[in-house]
């Protein structure tokens, strides 16, 4: 049986703007990558990238996608430690809204002075059924010759309308932390939809992706590749998706992790690949490794409790 969606809202005005920000931490606030787009990733571009792996992986958590009002992020132990050492509060939990059986939270960050909406990626029946709906629709108010994927498409308009009245609030509480869009996978595609959907309405939305599948067509990669609102880290390894056969683009620029799986990667091993469609990163690979997939900055399973598996590849590879 389906779990009912559940949204927290509750009184920002008691728990969140009383709260005094502190900056007796170790990581730095707000890392801001390089203007211009780095051509070398640097160590604060990786920190980075490694917070947000951590949220991506935090909502695989049930106790993050139906926490109890005033939660701070967890996973299981060791896997999300950075974010688990930061002042964090879940605002928002969803899971089970269809289409798609779209699942994440939505968390503050005081150490780092984000807004944070997390997207879990494909688990279960309903997210594959999201994943394999790629009859790509045409979405105008995009851009005159955007085509979208039409499960992605569905998923975020379905789920949107729990998302951003949480968000919305969090923006005007706190209106100096910046807003990002993040998951893994399946939770990717989500968050480049809505990020795509936010900046067209002038709003600034920072993104980061890890294995996220190409969300429409040349156009849309475009419209992604040349926003102003906001920053795009997309993170891929080795592992390629299917979609690439069907006239689906990919936007720019990539975080390519050439680094072996289960092991982090240093600065080093990350390579920034510009251009959309640049076949020199994870799009030049062939073969399915879903041991890479699962696995980018880190671990990409934040919590065995609820669905451990990612499954065997089946949905993207063998569609
Ligand atoms: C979500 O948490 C509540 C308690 O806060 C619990 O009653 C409910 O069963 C949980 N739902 C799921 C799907 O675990
Ligand atoms: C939806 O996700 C929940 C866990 O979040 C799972 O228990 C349920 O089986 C899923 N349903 C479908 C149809 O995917
Ligand atoms: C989608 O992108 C392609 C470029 O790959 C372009 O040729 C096409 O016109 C775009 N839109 C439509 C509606 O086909
Ligand atoms: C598939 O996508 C279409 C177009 O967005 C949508 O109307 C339909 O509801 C989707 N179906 C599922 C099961 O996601
Ligand atoms: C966004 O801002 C631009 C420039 O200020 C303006 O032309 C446009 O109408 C705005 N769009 C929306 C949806 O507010
Ligand atoms: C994106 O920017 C490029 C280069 O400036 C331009 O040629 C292209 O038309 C733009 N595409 C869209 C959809 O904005
Ligand atoms: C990756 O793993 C293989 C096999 O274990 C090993 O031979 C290789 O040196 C490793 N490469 C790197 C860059 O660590
Ligand atoms: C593709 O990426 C490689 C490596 O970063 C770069 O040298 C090359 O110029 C890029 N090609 C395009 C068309 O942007
Ligand atoms: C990733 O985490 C999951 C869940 O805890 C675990 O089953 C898996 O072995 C981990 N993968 C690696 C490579 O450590």
């Amino acid at each position: 049986m389906l779990p009912a969606l559940s949204v927290l809202l509750w009184p920002f005005s008691l728990s969140l703007q009383s709260t005094v920000f502190s900056t007796s931490h170790n990581y730095p606030v707000q890392e801001k990558p390089l203007i211009g787009l780095p051509q070398d990733v640097t160590a604060p571009v990786l920190r980075t990238l490694s917070v947000f792996s951590e949220y991506s992986a935090a909502a695989t958590c049930i106790n993050n996608f139906n926490a109890t009002a005033g939660a701070k992020v967890t996973c299981d132990p060791g896997k999300c430690p950075i974010i688990e050492f930061s002042d964090t509060e879940i605002i928002g939990s969803f899971q089970g809204i269809n289409p798609g059986n779209t699942t994440g939270f939505i968390a503050i960050d005081r150490t780092h002075q984000r807004i944070i909406l997390s997207f879990r990626g494909s688990e279960y029946s309903g997210n594959f059924k999201t994943d394999g709906n790629y009859t790509q629709i045409a979405v105008p108010e995009i851009c005159p010759d955007c085509l979208m994927h039409g499960g992605f498409l569905s998923a975020w308009n379905s789920a949107s309308s729990f998302i951003m009245p949480t968000l919305d609030c969090a923006v005007k509480v706190f209106p100096h932390f910046t807003v990002a869009f993040t998951g893994h996978s399946l939770g990717g595609a989500l968050s480049t939809v809505g990020a795509t959907y936010l900046r067209k309405a002038n709003r600034t939305i920072d993104l980061f992706t890890f294995g996220s599948p190409q969300i429409g067509n040349y156009s849309v990669a475009e419209v992604i590749t040349n926003t102003t609102m906001g920053l795009n880290y997309r993170s891929f390894g080795n592992f390629q998706t299917c979609q690439k056969k069907w006239q689906y683009s990919q936007s720019s620029p990539e975080y390519w992790i050439t680094s072996n799986n289960t092991v982090k990667p240093t600065p080093a091993d990350v390579e920034v690949i510009e251009g959309i469609d640049n076949k020199t990163g994870n799009l030049g690979q062939t073969g399915c490794d879903i041991t890479a997939h699962n696995w980018y900055i880190g671990n990409m399973t934040g919590c065995s409790r609820d669905g451990a598996s990612k499954g065997s590849g089946k949905g993207w590879c063998d569609l």
